[in-house]
């Protein structure tokens, strides 16, 4: 499913383009985190606005170490703040697919106790209009969380082939209507490149055929193309195959998904890790040669009712967490 069943995934904008951090406590409680730990090394893939990194910071002893990743400009810039506050966390401007690098540069490869990534797109990145992520705010048609790397939605819009579109709009997005929205935005360019998010939504919304109730036409279709030109689902299974090599035996992964798509990568990622080799049955096999490299950590944890009604943008986390063996 695309991100949210009934609503709009923009619902609307939050006062002050703030960041309200999801699953706060319990993402911090699963990583593990503790005073009593000896000079623990703690690795916030999506620092965001550092919702999740404060709190870890307040939880760990004066000896420990967070780096933070993220590849927006804008979240540097608030990472740039805490670091100047507090001597124990340092950021570093990359996609969390670079993470086993990051680590051999920082020295801990295989020495992290902790991985927490809280996927997807903060509030601010889709409120605010001149990051081209909303369908609700007219803005440039960006969508870029690293506007120094890759192209631009509207690019990506303006020169991909009808059928590449369609089925990326069908892959990324789940949408039913794809090849009759790839056809409209492949006609509407020929005169009208596109330029604007607004220009796209509407062209979306005069194509879509079924429109569900409370949900913007264009939903699906955002999602598609963000999750296309920022390599999120490439991104995420790069970064999973590394954690392995990044933890420490014992070091817990923390993985916060926002639609189904990430989510079942994370499961099977998870599940695989946790039963290792497939092994016909009957052969003399200990558990121990099965090459199993994690343990589930308890089970997926949604948002409470109470932090949905504060944060609808909650409603469709969920998190998983695995310990390496
Ligand atoms: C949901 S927000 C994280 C919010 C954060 N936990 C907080 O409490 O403020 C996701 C963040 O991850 C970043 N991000 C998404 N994919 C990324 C990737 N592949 N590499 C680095 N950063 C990424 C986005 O730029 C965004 O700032």
């Amino acid at each position: 499913m695309s991100e949210d069943k009934n609503k709009n995934a923009e619902d609307k904008p939050s006062a002050q383009y703030k960041h309200i951090t999801v699953l706060l406590n319990e993402a911090v409680q699963q990583m593990g985190v503790a005073d009593d730990k000896e000079a623990a090394i703690y690795i916030d893939c999506t620092f965001g606005r550092g919702g999740h990194s404060r709190l870890i910071l307040d939880k760990a002893n004066a000896k420990s170490r967070l780096i933070g990743i993220d590849k927006d400009e804008r979240a540097i810039e608030t990472a740039n703040e805490l670091t100047a506050q507090d001597s124990r966390f340092s950021i570093v401007k990359s996609s969390f697919a670079e993470i086993k690098n990051i680590s051999i540069e920082q020295g801990f490869l295989g020495l992290v106790d902790a991985v927490l990534m809280d996927l997807g797109v903060s509030s601010p990145q889709l409120d605010e209009a001149d990051r081209g992520f909303s369908f609700m705010n007219d803005g440039p048609l960006d969508m870029r969380m690293d506007v120094d790397s890759g192209i631009s939605a509207a690019q990506w819009v303006n020169e991909t082939d009808e059928n590449t579109m369609m089925h990326t709009f069908f892959d990324y997005g789940e949408e039913k209507f794809s090849r009759r929205i790839a056809k409209a935005i492949c006609e509407h360019r020929e005169n009208n490149p596109f330029t604007r998010t607004k220009e796209l939504a509407d062209v979306v919304k005069a194509a879509h055929p079924n429109w569900q109730k409370g949900k913007h036409p264009a939903t699906r279709i955002f999602q598609a193309i963000r999750i296309k030109i920022n390599q999120e689902l490439d991104d995420l299974e790069q970064a999973l195959k590394d954690v392995l090599v990044v933890l420490k035996p014992g070091g817990r992964l923390v993985v916060i998904s926002f639609h189904s798509l990430e989510d079942r990568i994370v499961k099977r990622f998870m599940r695989k890790q946790s039963k290792g080799d497939d092994i016909p049955r009957g052969l003399p096999i200990m558990d121990v040669d099965r090459n199993q490299t994690m343990k589930l950590q308890g089970k997926a944890v949604k948002p409470s009712k109470d932090e949905v009604d504060e944060n609808p943008r909650s409603r469709s986390a969920i998190m998983r967490a695995a310990v390496k063996l």
